[in-house]
């Protein structure tokens, strides 16, 4: 009954064809240097699950913000856990992609033909520490407020458009509910949708591409 239906649905779907294009794939000898890809994809799933379940309590206002996060860690069952996972993970997650990306550094893998592989990389990185950075201000306590004034000022001294960048991320002259709205949006929105598409194309061109032998004594 199952293999029938299942039978109808490749049918139609190419499940099968699937499963041998992504998962079934040919690879040369490698070793647990190389498993760091997906235990990122691993992280940031995790991280998106556990943002989802956040932001049904969670509210990005100033006079709310700080009192939401007390209620998920007290009021809220399991919610200290799920607020675990997100906090722990966004640090581990930097820490994986880091290493991920000197894996493929020192392994070469960023050569010919894998060029795009690594600039959609670095775009990742860049993105994932974006949303270390956004994530940081949303507990609105005085770590996250004086860190952010600190992060914010940092931008502000880039030569010339340093004043500007410091303006567009705080929403004003000062850290300010449209600071909080601001990181919230690109937290949950802007950065997710820019990690995804480029995860997208990331394991498209691993896949299309093939994961690179490690580099011999000759090459
Ligand atoms: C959210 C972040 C990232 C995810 C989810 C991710 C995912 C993956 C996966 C699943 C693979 C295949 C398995 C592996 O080789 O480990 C891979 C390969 C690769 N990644 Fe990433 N990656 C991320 C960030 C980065 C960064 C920051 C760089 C470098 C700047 C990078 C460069 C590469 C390269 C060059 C390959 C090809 C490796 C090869 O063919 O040997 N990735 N990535």
């Amino acid at each position: 009954m199952l293999k029938t239906l299942f039978a109808w649905f490749d049918e139609r779907l190419g499940l099968t064809t699937i499963y041998h294009t992504v998962l079934d794939r040919k690879i040369p000898p490698v070793n647990w240097w190389f498993t760091l890809g997906s235990a990122s994809l691993f992280l940031f799933t995790m991280q998106a699950a556990t943002g989802i379940l956040l932001t049904v309590y969670y509210v990005p206002s100033p006079d709310r913000a700080y009192d939401s996060i007390q209620y998920i860690m007290t009021g809220v069952q399991f919610g200290w856990l799920i607020r675990g996972i997100h906090h722990w993970g966004a640090s581990l997650m930097v820490l994986v992609v880091f290493i991920h990306m000197l894996r493929t550094f020192f392994f070469g893998a960023y050569k010919f033909p894998r060029e795009l592989t690594w600039l959609t990389g670095v775009v990742l990185l860049l993105a994932t520490l974006g949303m270390g950075f956004t994530g940081y201000l949303l507990p609105w306590n005085q770590r996250a407020y004086w860190a952010t004034t600190v992060g914010t000022s940092i931008a502000g001294t880039v030569p010339v458009i340093g004043p500007w960048i410091n303006q567009v991320l705080r929403g004003g002259t000062d850290l300010s509910a449209v600071t909080l709205a601001r990181f919230f949006s690109v937290h949950i929105w802007w950065l997710p949708v820019v990690i995804g598409g480029m995860i997208g194309i990331h394991l498209y061109m691993v896949i299309r591409l093939g994961i690179s032998a490690i580099p011999g004594k000759d090459d």
